[in-house]
């Protein structure tokens, strides 16, 4: 079993993509055990990424990422990570696959809906980041 951090970035709320989003989610057969909704601050925005502080992008991302409410989620699962990185598609939604939720809902390689942990070293700082052992039912 694996846990991994799901977010449904701004666009994805303000552009009402939440249920489609959790519906792609829940039929891939990845379980929510986790889930609220919250608007960042700059500085939780620039905590969360600062593992890319150096990319050129950090500044318009975190700004990006503060922009609106986002819902945060954990999913658990056999091989979480990759199974919900293969739904979410590239990060650049014009090479992402087709029926993927990035081909299907992102616009921008900026906005592209949703993020996810990409290793299990991340998940375990996002998920921590974000929830406590109280927050994640068993
Ligand atoms: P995410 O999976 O959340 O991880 C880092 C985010 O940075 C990524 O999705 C995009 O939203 C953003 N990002 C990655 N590459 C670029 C880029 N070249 N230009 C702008 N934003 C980017």
């Amino acid at each position: 079993m694996q846990r991994t951090l799901s977010i449904i970035k701004p666009d994805g709320v303000s552009r009402k993509l939440i249920g489609k989003v959790i519906k792609k989610l829940e039929k891939s057969g990845l379980k929510i055990i986790a889930m609220k909704m919250l608007h960042m601050t700059r500085a939780q925005a620039e905590g969360f990424y600062a593992v890319h502080k150096e990319r050129p992008f950090f500044a318009s991302l975190t700004d990006f990422m503060c922009s609106g409410p986002v819902v945060v989620m954990v999913l658990e699962g056999e091989n979480a990570i990759s199974i919900y990185r293969d739904l979410m598609g590239a990060t650049n939604f014009k090479n992402a696959a087709e029926g993927t939720i990035r081909r299907e809902y992102a616009t921008d390689i900026e906005k592209n809906v949703v993020h996810g942990s990409d290793s299990p070293e991340s998940a375990a700082f996002e998920i921590g980041y974000f929830f406590n052992s109280f927050e994640i039912v068993k």
